[in-house]
């Protein structure tokens, strides 16, 4: 090829140069390129090491329990990358070369902030976590303070909708686990994650740890965009009448009106139930992610059906019920749980 030939002027094969798919994948070829294990050599343990010891332990707890869903989320996300390339390779999609390019990107991408997690807590907040290295798909469980709120639930979830969706799913299937992983997990819970850890770095700034959730958040922008292209192509399907399609708008609206319970009761038990010591403010939170849901569900995908107050209901019922829960039994239950599954594998 000529050095001179622009990008712009390639011919174009059997990839289509133009898809929105080819764009995030473009983008994740570009700025996902980033290494979890430089990035901490470069920044290094210390910093972030001499704030964690300086913390009393409710602020430790407070931020053990956000880190806690986000490592089981990810590796949760990373684990189900592989049905998701098996979803967009289905004949219910027009076209699919795009889509599973962009696909292999998401699956690297949630293998590496796995990993990010793994490193920072196995080296900074190890006293939070003596119990942490099963593997849930090896007969293990998620880390108890995951197990005990709306996000272990919402996880194991995930993985029977996305093996649903990536078995033979229909339409509906695909839509249903479509709006739980890119709209829930990552377009709900984890943002909202970075609204509350943005607070907490207010008073105890972990500078390693904030690099790495700005990588992270900008890789996950492109997923978010990436399910809601999935879930608009399904929805215009529907409204041109194709009899397969029809209950997609109804899947994506009853799926989110589900989440949202886990998400809401998982934003309590990071703030309100340890005393919110760091200061994140559970309505503001709860404000931040009705916000972001309106903006997708709404604005971005326009659902025909969606009733705005089911939704609050939904997110009211999760709060009363997350005012009366015992967390501190459930994860005091877990423990032993995870003790001895621990000593079986030993
Ligand atoms: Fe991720
Ligand atoms: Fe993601």
């Amino acid at each position: 090829m000529d050095a001179s030939e622009s990008t712009a002027e390639l011919g174009a094969g059997r990839i289509d140069r133009e898809s929105t798919y080819y764009e995030l994948y473009q983008k994740s070829v570009e700025l996902g390129t980033w290494d979890a294990e430089k990035l901490v050599q470069k920044v290094g343990f210390e910093e972030d090491r001499e704030v964690w010891e300086s913390l009393e332990d409710d602020e430790k707890e407070q931020w053990a329990r956000i880190i806690s869903y986000f490592i089981d989320g990810e590796h949760a996300v990373a684990q189900d990358a592989r049905r998701i390339m098996a979803t967009v390779s289905s004949p219910w999609f027009d076209r699919s070369i795009e889509k599973e390019m962009f696909a292999s990107a998401l699956a690297l991408e949630e293998a590496k902030h796995t990993q990010f997690f793994d490193l920072y807590l196995s080296n900074v907040m190890v006293d939070k976590f003596p119990q942490y290295e099963l593997d849930t798909r090896r007969g293990g469980i998620q880390i108890p303070r995951t197990e005990a709120c709306g996000a272990g639930k919402m996880f194991e979830r995930q993985g029977t909708l996305q093996a649903q969706a990536a078995h033979g799913g229909d339409p509906v299937d695909i839509a249903r686990a479509a709006t739980n992983y890119h709209i829930g997990v990552e377009g709900i819970l984890a943002r909202g994650g970075y609204f509350a850890k943005n607070r907490m770095m207010q008073e105890t700034p972990l500078p390693l740890l904030n690099k790495g959730f700005q990588f992270i958040s900008t890789d996950e922008g492109r997923h978010i965009t990436f399910g809601l292209e999935l879930l608009q192509e399904l929805i215009e399907k529907e409204r041109e009448g194709i009899p397969e399609y029809q209950g997609v708008q109804n899947a994506i609206w009853e799926q989110s009106v589900e989440d949202i319970g886990y998400i809401t009761d998982t934003g309590y038990f990071i703030t309100g139930d340890v005393g919110d010591p760091l200061d994140v403010d559970f309505d503001d939170l709860v404000n931040r992610g009705a916000r972001l849901a309106g903006d997708m569900l709404f604005d971005t995908l326009d659902l025909d059906n969606a009733e705005p107050r089911d939704y609050m209901q939904a997110a009211a019922d999760a709060m009363e019920e997350a005012r009366d829960s015992d967390y501190g039994a459930v994860i005091e239950k877990y423990d032993h749980i995870y003790e001895k599954k621990q000593a079986a594998g030993d």
